[in-house]
């Protein structure tokens, strides 16, 4: 069996998309991946989503199976897929990205950390249009990096950070949220001011985690959120989920991934039970979660 790792993005979302950096890292949550034979045009259930594709289909999950398998040069016939998934599907969390890895090292198990991403990449492509590869990264090699387009993921040397997570269970794509801040970054210089001061949080995050001054994280998660907010990707359920963690004592909270919906993320050491609990209250499902993880759950299969 094969695994990608779910992420989160710290820092540095849509900037990321500009060439800015982003801070992430992998969670205990991904994907499972099981190979079979089967009979005909390659398959991929994933039950957990109610997913159930052939290559042979017309829908957008085929075009994806189709462009990876195209991609590792496997053929397109004779392979059943079979995802045990532990995320929740267009939340920010990096789910396409795992399952596109899992099914990556499914097919070509035997390449390297690289080629693996460049075939999950053909599949991210299909859903995500211009991804700037963060995702695939961190659900490829894991841990907590600091992320460019030219340079790729580089490690961070720190301890796995607590967070709390909550899924506003609002749908959105992260095409369309790509494309609002293109049309805002295009409409005034302004929203490119903001993408670089996105990128300047993720500096400063990345060196206080290294430095272990990981208490300015809250801070910078805040003014992030109002960047992320003005740039027009938060909404009325996310700016509540935000105000909510905050007063249950976190130190900082913001939306995280492409926003228009999806995951808000809180850090609060010390306080993740009362933000749980305060998120609960509100209606939401919500977890807590170590970003940086480096090695797969264990299997319960
Ligand atoms: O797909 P999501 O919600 O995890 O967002 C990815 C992060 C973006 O910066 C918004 C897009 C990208 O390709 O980096």
């Amino acid at each position: 069996m094969t695994w990608g790792f779910g992420k989160v993005i710290l820092l540095g979302e849509h900037a990321v998309v500009y060439g800015q950096p982003a801070v992430a890292g992998a969670v205990d949550r991904g994907v499972r991946m099981r190979a079979a034979t089967c009979d005909g045009a390659s398959t991929l259930t994933i039950p957990a989503w109610d997913l159930a594709v052939s290559c042979a289909d017309e829908h957008p999950v085929a075009d994806a199976l189709r462009a990876l398998l195209d991609a590792a040069a496997v053929g397109r016939q004779g392979l059943a897929l079979h995802a045990d998934v532990t995320l929740p599907a267009a939340a920010g969390l990096g789910s396409s990205a795992a399952v596109a890895v899992a099914m990556a090292r499914a097919v070509a198990p035997e390449a390297p950390a690289e080629r693996i991403e460049e075939i999950a990449d053909a599949a991210e492509r299909c859903f995500h249009g211009n991804p700037s590869g963060i995702d695939v990264a961190l659900a490829t090699r894991g841990g907590l990096g600091l992320y460019t387009r030219d340079d790729g993921l580089a490690p961070i040397d720190a301890a796995p950070v607590p967070i709390v997570v909550a899924l506003s269970g609002e749908p959105r794509t992260t095409a369309d949220m790509v494309a609002r801040v293109k049309a805002a970054v295009e409409g005034s210089p302004r929203a490119m001011q903001r993408i670089e001061d996105l990128g300047a949080c993720a500096t400063r995050a990345a060196r206080a985690l290294s430095s272990g001054a990981v208490d300015r994280l809250g801070g910078l998660l805040g003014r992030a959120h109002g960047e992320l907010a003005s740039l027009g990707v938060s909404t009325p359920v996310l700016d509540a989920l935000v105000e909510g963690a905050l007063i249950a004592g976190a130190s900082g909270a913001k939306l995280t991934g492409a926003g228009g919906g999806g995951a808000v993320i809180a850090y609060g050491p010390g306080r993740e039970d009362e933000v749980l609990e305060r998120w609960t209250a509100m209606g939401y499902q919500a977890f807590t979660t170590m970003v940086g993880a480096t090695s797969a759950p264990e299997s319960d299969t």
